[in-house]
């Protein structure tokens, strides 16, 4: 082994020691309350059938998309969904990413500039953290939805001369599953004249009748200076649009990296998110579904002891069970019962708050969702 491939091997094996090493394992047959097609919609059977009917009214075969946006990756249709998704999420104008993860980095490696101010909560996505990360502008993170802290950060860079405030949150938490208090927000970021940016990964699809997100479905919108929603869970699909003024997005299309310099999404992904969108408006009863399955599993562990579960009324409900083995443990009896549900260990939450995230879906029957909770209730005493 040279002494690059030893110093590697030694990082595994650390990793291996705190036992937070990872590898990859093929789509489980277990029960699933990990993934995020909290509507069932990358297995859905007549979506599939509608995609596959709309790929073939096309006069010829569209596989790959050949060149990246601004070359010849802008397929007509592209164009077109770009018009109607900004008509669903009621903003001047749309662009689609590859993924939410080159969409949130481009956006703040891009729109910030030299002189501003990104204040980020302490528990944004990790594509979030990249894309601060590769900006110009000083960045600091407050404590996870504490007005007071964001308004204290927001007075100190008030005063700083010419320079522009970002505040970066998510409507729905990825890790925890809980709403950030986005009115509140928006008045500070007013008081303050900060521009925000919402990351609507986890209320796309749930929430609106079109799917339109969180912030929409609250009427929200108007004071946001740009919304972030991702296709890859609830939508089934994967790509992700930024939504906003026309300037915003002409900027984006000029300077953003990550948009520019990539090949862009085939066609059929495209396809795959218009038909979504639409299957969702026609089917809203699948939310109903999803919203009935949360009550459901709420109402099961109302009487849970030992260990807590964590206030969230979305999809992403939190059991803290703290410490990396134990953590461990509770999931892999939670696997040997059947059900498809993962920890997460330290470093990717703080030590000694470890969790099982468990994600609730539309197509969970009653009795797998009974049979989980009747598993947790009697795991949160043993273990
Ligand atoms: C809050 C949040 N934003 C962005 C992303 C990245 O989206 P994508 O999976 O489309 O890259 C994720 C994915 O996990 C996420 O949870």
């Amino acid at each position: 082994m040279n002494q690059l491939l030893e110093t590697l091997h030694e990082k595994l094996q650390k990793r291996k020691q705190e036992g937070n090493f990872r590898a990859l394992k093929p789509q489980s047959s277990l029960v699933d309350f990990s993934s995020n097609d909290y509507l069932g919609l990358a297995r859905n059977e007549i979506l599939q059938i509608n995609i596959e009917k709309e790929l073939q009214k096309l006069p010829q075969p569209h596989l790959g998309a050949t060149g990246s946006r601004l070359l010849s990756g802008t397929h007509p249709y592209v164009l077109e969904l770009e018009t109607f998704l900004a008509k669903i999420f009621q903003a001047e104008a749309c662009l689609i990413f590859n993924s939410g993860y080159q969409l949130n980095t481009a956006i703040l490696a891009t729109i910030p500039q030299k002189n501003d101010v990104i204040l980020c909560d302490e528990l944004i996505h990790a594509s979030l953290r990249e894309g601060k990360n590769l900006s110009l502008a000083q960045s600091y993170y407050f404590r996870h939805s504490d007005l007071e802290d964001l308004e204290k950060k927001l007075q100190k860079f008030q005063e700083k001369p010419h320079s522009h405030i970002f505040v970066v949150v998510e409507s729905v938490y990825s890790m925890d599953g809980d709403i950030a208090p986005l009115p509140e927000i928006i008045n500070l970021c007013k008081q303050y004249g900060a521009y925000l940016i919402v990351d609507e990964a986890h209320s796309t699809g749930i929430y609106g009748k079109q799917g339109e997100g969180y912030c929409i479905s609250q009427n929200l919108h108007q004071d946001i200076f740009a919304r972030i929603y991702t296709f890859g869970k609830a939508i089934g699909g994967h790509g992700a649009c930024i939504t906003g003024s026309k300037i915003l997005i002409e900027y984006l299309i000029n300077f953003a990296r990550a948009f520019i310099y990539t090949t862009a999404l085939p066609l059929h992904s495209y396809i795959h998110i218009r038909k979504a969108f639409e299957h969702i408006a026609e089917n809203i009863y699948l939310q109903e579904n999803l919203y009935q399955k949360i009550t459901l599993f709420k109402t099961a562990l109302q009487n849970l002891s030992h260990i807590q579960l964590k206030e969230s009324f979305t999809p992403i409900q939190i059991l803290k069970i703290g410490g990396n083995e134990r953590t461990k443990l509770f999931a892999q009896k939670l696997q040997e019962k059947g059900f498809d549900v993962r920890p997460v260990l330290s470093p990717t939450v703080k030590a000694g708050e470890e969790i099982i995230r468990i994600c609730l879906h539309a197509f969970n029957t009653e009795q797998e969702i009974a049979e989980l909770c009747r598993n947790i209730l009697i795991l949160a005493k043993e273990i």
